[in-house]
């Protein structure tokens, strides 16, 4: 295992969307702070130039932060770009003349998973493995065979520790404050047990369709998409063990532990939906199947968290766009009447905004007996000056710090979860675009009902309302 900093970034897929959306403004964001001062290498196919590349980059920023003058003169400097396929071994050759002597290239594959296998074979027939780190984006295979598959093509070639699944839902402060809210303050332990917890619900909203990425999407679906990758990292945030230490494994320990103790899901705790107008965009198969919402339910069988269920909602075309989560707690035995109680709870919401907030039950103004509910909120909104996920990501993984990133045991037990629903054609309902999913929600919404994000114009935080 090495920890010393890459010396060069070779990115795949160099032209695509990825790389225009995210990577280069998470490039020059590290040029700002001083991380990156290492050749970073693009490599596609697309009969292009250096200059047509370094265009492309400042296009790139233009649209998606920003450019800074100073840090996008340095990063010009940076760029190299080979052009050519990733079948052939003429490409990786070119590579190698890039890569100058560099001993210790981070190879970051930023393309469809079906190109790894013939990129990772490339790279060992040009020598370029040796000493070097692999970033993957997910999707991490399709299903558990094939990511097990790649599990065991990668490791033929790098060591664990040399390999970073990138999910970008870890490089998100908000997601990782989860996990330091929890173990940072005294009171939460008293109640973050199935004793005070009733329910947990993860909902991950976004307003808008799968713009112009139809063909992926409909390969893919929401559960590959977003809930066995982000939303299940989420889960592992709120639901693990103290680890015994800071180190990378001991973290991740933890993780794999929670997921080792949710059963695989079963159709009755499952529904599919798909917006209406989904079968109209370019690239979606005309009698498509595929979802475009799921909603979900299953248990973490362990000793703090038996018989509290949890609840996963994502879905596209929803009313808001906002990823929070809410614990609910048990109400208590009390001599005030029930009805008068709004449950406790937990509020995490990770974006558009942050907060922390706790719900609870106050007399209300006046003579009556009669409850009010009130939140407590710690929130602010993001702030320019914080890491975007790429950012936190792609530096992590040069730096050699694997926490953020899945491993291998961790990848096949999410898809161990969610695999044995996707080989089976559960029904897909459909719903309408702004409203909250199909109406055949029943049998996946907690007591209670779902606490649907309300999210204010100027993206403050504001309570939830019970559905
Ligand atoms: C990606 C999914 O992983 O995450 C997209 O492929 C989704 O479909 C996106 O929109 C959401 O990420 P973020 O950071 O914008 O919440």
């Amino acid at each position: 295992m090495t920890t010393s900093h890459s010396d060069a970034l070779v990115f795949f897929g160099a032209t695509g969307d990825l790389a225009y959306k995210k990577i280069f403004p998470a490039l020059q964001a590290m040029l700002k702070r001083g991380h990156l001062n290492v050749p970073v290498i693009g490599v596609a196919k697309a009969d292009w130039t250096l200059d047509q590349f370094r265009t492309r980059a400042h296009d790139s920023l233009e649209k998606h932060g920003g450019v800074d003058a100073a840090a996008f003169e340095k990063l010009s400097s940076l760029l190299r770009y080979v052009d050519g396929d990733y079948g052939n071994p003429a490409t990786f050759r070119a590579l190698g003349k890039e890569l100058r002597g560099a001993q210790r290239p981070a190879h970051y594959l930023a393309i469809p998973p079906t190109m790894f296998e013939p990129v990772l074979e490339q790279l060992e027939h040009c020598d370029c493995t040796t000493a070097a780190r692999i970033i993957i984006e997910k999707p991490f295979g399709h299903d558990l065979p094939s990511a097990q598959h790649l599990n065991r093509v990668i490791l033929r070639k790098f060591d664990e520790s040399a390999i970073f699944r990138i999910d970008h839902y870890l490089g998100k402060r908000p997601v990782n404050n989860v996990v330091a809210f929890r173990f940072a303050n005294t009171f939460m332990e008293a109640f973050w047990n199935r004793n005070y917890v009733e329910s947990v619900q993860i909902t991950m909203a976004e307003d808008f369709g799968v713009q112009g990425r139809g063909a992926f999407y409909d390969q893919t679906g929401t559960i590959r998409d977003v809930i066995q990758n982000h939303l299940l990292q989420i889960l592992c945030n709120l639901a693990m063990e103290a680890p015994v230490r800071l180190d990378s494994e001991s973290i991740r320990d933890e993780k794999v532990k929670v997921l080792k103790a949710i059963q695989a899901l079963e159709e009755t705790n499952l529904v599919r939906g798909q917006f209406r107008g989904y079968l109209q965009e370019k690239g979606v198969a005309q009698e498509s199947k595929m979802e475009t919402f799921a909603a979900l339910r299953l248990e973490v069988d362990s000793w703090r968290w038996q018989g509290v269920p949890f609840y996963i909602r994502a879905g596209k075309c929803l009313p808001v766009t906002c990823t929070e989560i809410v614990c609910r707690l048990r109400k208590p035995p009390t001599f005030i009447p029930a009805e008068l109680l709004n449950s406790n709870y937990l509020r995490f919401r990770i974006s558009p905004d942050v907060a922390i907030a706790m719900g609870m039950t106050v007399l209300a103004a006046g003579d009556r007996l009669a409850g009010q509910s009130a939140e407590m909120i710690a929130s602010r909104q993001p702030n320019a000056e914080e890491m975007d996920a790429y950012e936190r990501v792609l530096g992590d993984a040069m730096a050699g710090d694997a926490t953020l990133f899945a491993r291998e045991d961790y990848v096949e037990e999410a898809w161990r979860i969610v695999d044995p629903l996707l080989q089976k054609a559960t029904p897909v309902y459909p719903y309408e675009p702004n409203s909250w999913g199909p109406n055949e929600m029943e049998r996946v919404t907690p007591p209670g009902g779902w606490q649907n994000p309300v999210v204010a114009h100027e993206n403050s935080a504001v309570t939830g309302q019970a559905a």
